[in-house]
């Protein structure tokens, strides 16, 4: 019996034996197939096309008839979203929607923690539930292929492993609470210049190698029900209706049972989205862009015009009932779960998980010896008498706003001169020393020079009378500086902080550097400055992160999940040229192929200022001789690397031990090494902590395109343990077969 057949006799057998007045569809203790073949059964076509595009800015329908509750949605990925209107963007003013913003992914990633991201994810999860949500627009897994692209920050680094890793107890966790996870942007939204038209093309293996695994880790192993189209094309179709991506790849071999939805206003056409794999239509305006209209939402894409072409016979059925099916089971897992639990928001808990990973995620990048006292000048103890002046705006603004879709409404916000502050008490000054304007989206503020001028020159008279100067800089998610729908347009800090901090640096040589952003920048003075730490977007709980680090109370143990090049052109997608990043307006090729981030750096030793997997300690941690079970691997078989990792400093703290393979010999090219394994071990002082990684023949494959499957090759292959990708601690060889 063919399995619709199967599901179909379940369906009248659950029907019949159906206690009185509870429909099977609505009976919990079924499958959900059973329930959904029970449900649309009972639909009619109006019915089955209104579930398939929006009927709000951040609503689908349900079943009314039949009681099957609308589906509710909202950003993003760091926090739930605070209301906004039912058909345009404007706030809806609540007073009751403020929550706890989470640290950005980037910072989720630095963490190399995956049991921190599952924390993350039911936290975010329970105040989605709370805040009765159905589906979190996030998380967001593209790849970082350049410094510049716009939302980095709302993603995992450039490294497929580590986002796949990060991801899946991400997922898994909140969807514990009936809160689907939607995975974005679905695939290739690596810039958001020209975001909404901009064709990607690339190789197969490219695909496959890089782009790819983190979301088919998102679908497979983390069993996201719902995923979301990008807005570029791709190979000339758009995402949100792409065959190869939609079918072929997402449902054909992933075997996806969730629900495709559109990025807002991404889909473009009826007949693609109807058979290419588009469940359900969000944020389109009827012409196909994203400008405000009051046009009802039956002129979708999905809509009416769907439902003629299904009435004509121009469009099969089956299309449609493929598309309510993915959609009843999203809403049964969902809207519709009588079990699910009930939430809370801004808790003491979530502010806890906030915090903890701020903890973990921040990066030490620089702690050098400053010339008088012959010792770095991190850490800064908090009974340190030191006048300590904190310069920069980002040390008072509020980052959880701006941005684009992930700006947030937190109910309490710890700034970095608070957490300051309440570390160092009054030994704190604070100074602005540069502007940037308001946070306005696709708009740049300009601040005039006589301001910036003088901002600066009060900061560089404030920093002579002081002992440490703390410039707490970066990036802000203003327009063009990590803000969705524009790229960046330099490389270096923006609103004169170069300037800055070099007129600081020449009259104090005491001075710390705090980047938050989400993204690389340049950094053409780090040699005079001793001290740089990587922040991020830390969220409610950022100040006091920052603070903890700073002083010490919190070993810094976060590493980069993403590398960052000295000059921009020593990227790899910068190195090709206009064709391979931005493009030409219509379409971009990305020349770099397979190399992108330290594996562009690695294989063609051009070295980054600061390698992926790089970050700093207040110990030092010394990497013993592995022990390896076997040199050789056969088809089935498993080699165990175990590594004493020994803290041989003078306070506790956390190591990421990194597993790279490189493949000596291979019929296609390969980079140098690629990441397979980390693990992230507390050591206590003078203490020694075994590390053990697998390596299986999967660790050792990659995608041969004319082939079209993941394959190994006998020969010689290397296990390279390290503390960074370029920090090389040992190297074992072993051969395969
Ligand atoms: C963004 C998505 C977001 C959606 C809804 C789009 O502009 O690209 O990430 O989820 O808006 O706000």
């Amino acid at each position: 019996m063919k399995l619709s057949h199967a599901i179909v006799s379940l369906v009248l057998f659950y029907n019949c034996n159906a206690e009185a007045g509870v429909p099977a569809y609505q009976d919990e203790s079924l499958p959900l197939d059973v329930r959904v073949e029970d449900a649309i059964s009972r639909m009619t076509l109006n019915e089955k096309v209104a579930m398939c595009h929006a009927q709000g800015k951040f609503s689908s329908s349900g079943v009314p008839r039949l009681g099957i509750p609308d589906l509710w949605m909202s950003d993003g990925p760091h926090g739930v979203r605070a209301e906004i209107n039912w058909n345009d963007w404007s706030s809806s003013n609540r007073t009751n929607d403020s929550i706890t913003a989470f640290p950005a992914l980037t910072a989720l990633a630095a963490t190399w923690n995956p049991e921190l991201a599952g924390m993350y994810g039911n936290a975010l999860g329970e105040e989605a539930v709370y805040r009765e949500k159905d589906v979190m627009l996030g998380p967001g897994v593209n790849i970082y292929r350049t410094p510049m692209n716009g939302r980095n920050f709302e993603y995992m680094g450039e490294d497929p492993y580590l986002a796949s890793a990060m991801v899946v107890p991400y997922i898994k966790e909140m969807q514990k609470n009936g809160v689907a996870a939607c995975v974005k942007h679905y695939a290739l939204n690596n810039q958001e210049l020209w975001r909404d038209h901009i064709d990607v093309n690339l190789s197969d293996r490219a695909l496959y190698e890089i782009y790819l695994p983190a979301f088919k880790a998102a679908i497979v192993d983390g069993g996201a029900w719902s995923i979301m189209g990008a807005y570029n094309k791709v190979r000339g179709q758009h995402a949100c209706h792409s065959e190869l991506l939609l079918n072929d790849i997402l449902k054909k071999e992933w075997n996806f049972d969730g629900v495709v939805i559109t990025d807002w206003g991404g889909a473009h056409d009826t007949r693609e989205a109807a058979l290419n794999g588009l469940d359900l239509e969000m944020g389109t305006y009827t012409n196909g862009l994203t400008i405000e209209s009051k046009v009802s939402t039956d002129y979708y894409y999905l809509a009416d015009p769907y439902k003629e072409l299904l009435k004509t016979g121009e469009l099969p059925m089956i299309t449609l009932d493929d598309k309510v099916r993915r959609l009843l089971r999203l809403n049964f897992r969902t809207a519709a779960n009588r079990g699910k639990p009930y939430g809370s928001i801004a808790s003491p808990e979530h502010y806890a998980v906030a915090e903890l990973i701020g903890n973990e995620s921040i990066v030490l990048l620089k702690n050098s010896p400053v010339s008088k006292t012959k010792k770095p000048l991190l850490p800064l103890k908090s009974d340190s008498n030191m006048r300590i002046l904190v310069v920069g705006e980002n040390a008072v603004r509020d980052l959880t706003a701006g941005g684009g879709s992930s700006e947030l409404k937190p109910k309490d916000i710890v700034s970095p001169l608070e957490g300051l502050k309440s570390m160092y008490g009054d030994r704190i000054e604070f100074v602005e020393g540069y502007r940037s304007g308001a946070s306005i989206y696709g708009h740049v503020e300009e601040i005039p020079t006589n301001v910036t001028d003088s901002l600066r020159t009060e900061a560089i008279a404030k920093a002579k009378e002081s002992d440490v100067v703390i410039i707490v800089g970066g990036l802000n998610k203003n327009h063009q500086q990590d803000c969705e729908a524009g790229d960046r347009i330099t490389y270096g800090l923006p609103f004169g902080q170069p300037e800055l901090i070099e007129g600081i640096a020449e009259v104090n040589p005491n001075v710390i550097v705090v980047l938050l952003s989400g993204n690389a920048v340049e950094m053409p003075w780090i040699d005079k400055i001793p001290a740089i730490v990587q922040g991020w977007y830390l969220g409610s709980m950022g100040g006091k992160s920052i603070a903890n680090v700073l002083s010490g109370n919190v070993n810094p143990s976060g590493k980069l999940p993403f590398s960052f090049p000295e000059r921009l052109e020593d990227n790899a997608a910068h190195h090709y040229g206009e064709m391979s990043y931005p493009g030409n307006s219509q379409s971009q090729e990305y020349l770099e192929d397979i190399f992108v981030g330290y594996r562009w750096h690695d294989t063609k030793k051009i070295p980054a200022l600061f390698p992926f997997g790089y970050g700093l300690s207040y110990t030092t941690f010394e990497y013993g001789k592995p022990t390896v079970s076997a040199k050789e691997m056969s088809e089935d078989g498993t080699i165990t690397i175990t590594i004493p990792v020994t803290n041989t400093g003078d306070v506790e703290g956390k190591e990421i031990v990194q597993l790279y393979i490189q493949d000596e010999k291979s019929s296609l090219p390969r980079p140098l090494k690629e990441l397979k394994g980390f693990k992230k071990v507390n050591v206590s002082p003078g203490h020694t902590t075994d590390v053990t990684f697998t390596i299986t023949p999967d660790d050792l494959k990659f995608f041969d395109d004319t082939k079209h499957e993941w394959i190994v090759e006998s020969g010689k292959f290397k296990a390279i343990i390290g503390a960074s990708s370029t920090d090389i601690r040992s190297t074992v060889q072993f051969s395969y077969k």
